[in-house]
């Protein structure tokens, strides 16, 4: 099922909004056994890169694409950094309307940008940065009259509460901490008004501390100020001047988290652990909570014993040229036997 059918009944849904899905949702929530043991809390991960578009925007992109058919949106619009541009991309050639999505030229993952090539979409390589094709992606839908499907359209938040939703039938209850990467800072806001809904429908009774991570090169939300050149190896969070700042301050100010940031090196460091010491694989961005994690406990900051909620926002397979510039290449052989017991001495 999913997350309109799901939640149909907590979102802005109605009979006439199509009940359109590609399975999104429902995706797995895992204890880090390994990792809790390091930093001595009670660690699970949230691995939305099982979407169907392989990050959490299907939960949102989904409702954005139901209202736009509801309202009879002739073409869909966004700007990206790449995961937004592929949701939209495969709801958009689901529903058969047409989709145009801005990139920040060369910035964008490989695969994500295959991904929006192969779901049909128009893609326009913007020689800017995300928040400027975002400007560009607001002003022309207006113009055309098409439906803009980036968190400014506030349906995409509405769908992406569902992770809040989930998480706490799992768990019976909210974390401590929900351990989030904030680019654009949509997420964040959609997971504290999902857990904010819960707590008022009585179905929780505490809510979360909100820890939003950033990019120590894009960090406006740490810094206190938008940053007008942002730089970091983790391209989905690429991102100056969060449409949702405001939104994020408040989820952070009210549930008495905090932002931080993390180096790309950290960010790097905290993939490969998550990769190679946990058999998951997270994009860059994704692993900014982690390098977060770890960064506090060195730090003394991180309490004992908390239980922490970290999202996976994407999956990484996105992005394999960063991972194989931090990885070795196979070892090869020839076709002998020989040779290849000589490689395996374990
Ligand atoms: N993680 C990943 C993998 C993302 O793609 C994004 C945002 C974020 C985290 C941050 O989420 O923007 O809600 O704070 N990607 C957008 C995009 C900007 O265009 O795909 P946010």
């Amino acid at each position: 099922m999913g997350v309109i059918d799901r939640y149909a009944e907590l979102l802005p849904v109605s009979e006439k909004t199509p009940r359109i899905t590609l399975g999104e949702g429902s995706t797995p929530l895992v204890h880090l056994k390994n990792i809790s043991e390091t930093l001595e809390i009670e660690l699970w991960a949230k691995l939305e890169g099982c979407n169907p578009s392989g990050s959490f925007k299907d939960r949102g992109m989904v409702m954005a694409v139901a209202k736009a058919l509801e309202d009879g949106a002739k073409a869909l619009v966004c700007a990206s950094t790449g995961n937004t541009s592929a949701s939209a991309a495969a709801y958009a050639a689901a529903a058969g309307v047409p989709c145009y999505v801005l990139l920040p030229a060369g910035k964008v993952a490989l695969g994500k940008l295959a991904q929006a090539l192969m779901y049909g979409a128009t893609v326009i390589a913007v020689n800017g940065n995300f928040d400027r094709a975002l400007e560009m992606a607001c002003e022309a839908a207006e113009e055309k009259g098409f439906a803009i499907v980036n968190s400014v359209n506030p349906y995409r938040l509405w769908g992406q509460r569902s992770g809040a939703f989930e998480i706490c039938e799992t768990l019976g209850s909210a974390p401590d901490w929900h351990a989030i990467p904030v680019g654009n800072a949509g997420n964040i806001s959609a997971y504290w008004a999902g857990y904010k809904q819960y707590k008022e429908l009585g179905k929780i009774d505490k809510l979360p501390r909100m820890m939003g991570f950033q990019a120590a090169g894009a960090a406006p939300l740490v810094t206190g100020e938008p940053c007008p050149n942002p730089e970091t190896v983790a391209t989905a969070i690429r991102i100056g001047n969060p449409v949702s700042a405001n939104l994020a301050k408040e989820a952070v100010a009210q549930s008495g988290g905090a932002f931080n940031s993390v180096t790309d090196e950290e960010i790097l460091a905290a993939q490969l652990m998550l990769s190679s010491k946990n058999g998951i694989f997270a994009e860059p961005a994704s692993c900014a909570p982690l390098a977060g994690l770890l960064k506090l406990k060195k730090e003394g900051k991180l309490p004992k014993g908390i239980r922490v909620v970290m999202i996976l926002t994407g999956n990484g397979l996105k992005d394999p040229d960063t991972a194989m510039s931090q990885v070795g290449r196979p070892v090869e052989i020839g076709d002998s036997l020989e040779e290849l017991l000589e490689v395996m001495k374990a």
